[in-house]
């Protein structure tokens, strides 16, 4: 497995999470759960990949910009959880606050997937593509961990 798969794959939890999300209602049991678990999700991505993605990018010249730019992203994203936990979940404004996250976090995905990969597929050698991917597996299941 490389680098590329597993992210991949933690992506695709982030989306369908999201989309859960979007259906649903009010201040219920469902929609508290789903958030706890994206919440965790985000989290714990976030810190896996800037430690074991971005950070080894970074050593490369020509991946520094787009490290940065993918980093101040998760800040931005922190922000928006942020506003979604001070609002109240049976307000409507619950739902413009996640819709304004999941378009926020699908940019963010599709631009690391589409264009941050390709250029990590140049900057990593086939061994770091593997050996990242054994990190990132790890440096999840600790964070998990704490939650
Ligand atoms: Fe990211
Ligand atoms: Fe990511």
């Amino acid at each position: 497995m490389k680098i590329f798969e597993v992210l991949r794959e933690d992506h695709d939890k982030q989306r369908s999470l999201l989309n859960i999300l979007a259906e649903t209602s009010g201040d219920t049991e469902v929609r508290r759960e789903y958030f706890q678990q994206l919440k965790d999700e985000l989290e714990s991505h976030a810190v896996a990949e800037e430690r074991h993605f971005y950070s080894p990018l970074m050593k490369s010249d020509s991946a520094i910009e787009l490290s940065r730019h993918g980093i101040a992203e998760h800040h931005e994203i922190d922000e928006l959880v942020e506003t979604l936990e001070n609002t109240d979940m049976s307000s409507p404004a619950w739902l413009t606050h996640l819709k304004t996250l999941k378009e926020k976090v699908e940019h963010h995905l599709a631009e690391e997937e589409k264009e941050f990969f390709q250029v990590a597929g140049k900057v990593l050698s086939e061994a770091d593509k593997d050996e990242l991917a054994r990190e990132y597996r790890k440096e999840i299941e600790k964070e998990k961990e704490k939650h």
